[in-house]
């Protein structure tokens, strides 16, 4: 039965970007030749891992419908939410009458366009067998401080604390049944925290660190580098 089982991508893509600065949501800047987005859902579809490709956009978003990939027959649109996480859990209602609830979720940042395909099946491939999930996350170099204000309190051990990135890959029902179980609880800032919030744990699988998330107007330039050189 487990070859049966379908893989679908999720992506939140109903932030405003507050942080980027810019005239629209980062989403719709202009990276090599294309917006942000169109990189992003280029990448999942290249991967060909996934039956559909669910993408919550903002109900007032006058930019997605001029996107020639929002008509793509794989790609679905649903309504995004408040927090990210209400986008996540629309865009995962939206594929309910095609997932079945052992069918595996990867929700993807519309914000990391630089995702690969070798990222994309290292994921899958580490976890299909498993229980629960996992997502992809970087190890830290630098010393990590613990403060309070910007008095250090104490020196973290690197090796315990990992930088959280996407894909995060979760079973279709457990995951919508977290995200409705947390529903309105702001320290959900991603799927593994759901699960954690209900004490369950996930995995992490390294990542690589071109894997980045578009956040302020400098991280743009580092992404066309790495497109580039990708
Ligand atoms: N997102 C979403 N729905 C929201 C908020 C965020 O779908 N209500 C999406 C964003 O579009 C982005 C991803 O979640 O692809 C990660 O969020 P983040 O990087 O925080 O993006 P923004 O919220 O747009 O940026 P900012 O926090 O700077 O406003
Ligand atoms: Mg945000």
């Amino acid at each position: 039965m487990i070859n049966s089982l379908k893989y679908f991508a999720v992506v939140p893509a109903a932030g405003v970007g507050k942080r980027m600065q810019a005239d629209r949501p980062k989403q719709y800047l202009s990276l090599c030749n294309h917006t942000v987005i169109e990189h992003t859902l280029s990448r999942l579809l290249e991967a060909e891992a996934f039956t559909t490709v669910a993408v919550a956009i903002s109900v007032e978003d006058p930019y997605w419908p001029e996107l020639e990939i929002s008509r793509h027959p794989q790609i679905l649109t649903a309504a995004g939410g408040k927090e990210r996480a209400d986008s996540v859990l629309s865009a995962l209602k939206s594929l309910e009458n095609q997932a079945a609830a052992d069918d595996w979720v990867l929700v993807h940042d519309a914000a990391r366009p630089c995702i690969t395909s070798a990222d994309i099946h290292k994921l899958i491939e580490t976890l299909k067998q498993d229980a629960t999930g996992g997502i992809l996350a970087l190890p830290s170099h630098d010393t990590l401080k613990q403060v309070d204000g910007c008095q250090i309190q104490q020196t973290l051990d690197r090796r315990t604390v990992w930088r959280a990135l996407t894909p995060q890959m979760f079973r279709f029902g457990a995951l919508k049944q977290a995200l409705e179980q947390t529903q309105g609880n702001l320290a959900i800032t991603d799927e593994a925290s759901a699960f954690e919030l209900i004490g369950q744990s996930a995995k992490i699988v390294e990542g690589r660190p071109d894997n980045i998330k578009i956040t302020q107007p400098e991280d743009l330039l580092l992404a066309q580098f790495y497109l580039e050189q990708q």
